[in-house]
């Protein structure tokens, strides 16, 4: 059967401060810049979520895209949306928020429910000119 690859778009809005606590203060502004303002600043984030594999058979599809959009909300958007990712979300306690970290988390809380023989891969947009792919690796 022919692979396919599926997209399902997503989006949430989320504060972050990219901060390396091993570093002052002015080595974080020096190389994180407005971004490392203590008080925060917020993202539009855009999310698209990628599955290619075969498609099936009898249904036609390579995954259920309503079941896809369910999975995205419950794992994703539930635990990002409108949260502050330094100081409310777990994986970023010790792990510096950049768009990068961000993609790795986002394709770890969906990967182990999306079946194996599915590739995932993660886009995501910090702003609409710069944005982040990640296939796992
Ligand atoms: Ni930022």
């Amino acid at each position: 059967m022919p692979k396919v690859t599926v997209h399902r778009k997503a989006h949430f809005n989320a504060a972050h401060r990219l901060f390396n606590s091993n570093w002052s203060d002015e080595k974080n502004f020096e190389v994180f810049g407005k971004c490392s303002n203590p008080n925060y600043h917020g993202h539009n984030y855009e999310l698209i979520v990628s599955l290619t594999g075969e498609v099936n058979e009898e249904t036609g599809y390579v995954y259920d895209l309503g079941k896809l959009k369910d999975l995205i909300q419950l794992k994703v958007e539930n635990v990002l949306d409108h949260k502050n990712l330094n100081i409310e979300v777990e994986e970023f306690k010790n792990l510096n928020p950049t768009v990068e970290n961000i993609s790795v988390v986002i394709y770890n809380k969906l990967r182990a429910s999306i079946p194996e023989n599915l590739d995932l891969e993660v886009t995501l947009y910090e702003t609409p000119r710069n944005y982040v792919t990640y296939r796992g690796a």
